[in-house]
């Protein structure tokens, strides 16, 4: 898929009306970065900040995940970030199951333009929708390959969600962890990036 559908996508996505949440948004969040990268990672859905700016992961929890990408000598221009759902949840409650489904064409679009070696999920949610039936808390910092969206069999990853290490200082350390291991994946996968 050549740059130009990639961003006919986006722009379809900022024109949607599949759900509900498009009477209550400020912006669309498509997702942000790089269109090569190796290493994708799939949030739960815009909160304000993200809604004000049209950006995924810029307040609180973003500034977290910027962090922990410092942690492992990255940038957030060295991935790509996106959400399960691209308009933010009236309160931040949780997605509906009709709001997921809506937005899930657009999410495997991108998928299937970044063909990223490792995809990323934090927080149960983004888990739940590649990797049902698992328990976060077991099955953090894990990586699993199994059924895949651009590739037959794709490696996942498994994390906690980087808002959790601003509630719970213990989670900050396991996120450090787990981030870790994301390098030495893509070392295995034999990516030099
Ligand atoms: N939380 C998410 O899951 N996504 C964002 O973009 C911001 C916060």
């Amino acid at each position: 898929m050549k740059i130009a559908e990639f961003e006919k996508i986006e722009e379809e996505m900022r024109i949607c009306t599949k759900c509900d949440l498009c009477k209550t948004r400020t912006n669309v969040v498509p997702g942000d970065g790089s269109l090569d990268a190796d290493v994708m990672f799939i949030g739960e859905g815009p909160g304000k900040d993200e809604d004000l700016q049209g950006k995924p992961f810029v307040g609180a929890a973003g500034r977290v995940l910027s962090e922990l990408l410092a942690e492992i000598g990255m940038k957030r221009e060295d991935v790509y970030i996106a959400n399960v759902v691209k308009c933010r949840p009236p309160a931040n409650r949780d997605p509906l199951v009709e709001e997921v489904a809506s937005c899930w064409p657009y999410l495997e679009a991108q998928v299937k333009r970044i063909k990223p070696m490792l995809l990323v999920t934090l927080g149960r949610h983004s888990m739940d929708r590649f990797l049902p039936g698992l328990k976060i808390s077991q099955a953090h910092g894990q990586a699993k390959r199994t059924k895949g969206i651009w590739q037959e069999k794709q490696v996942f990853l498994p994390l906690y969600h980087p808002a959790a290490a601003l509630y719970d200082p213990r989670k900050k350390s396991v996120l450090i962890e787990d981030f870790k291991k994301i390098p030495l994946i893509l070392k295995k996968l034999n990516v030099t990036s």
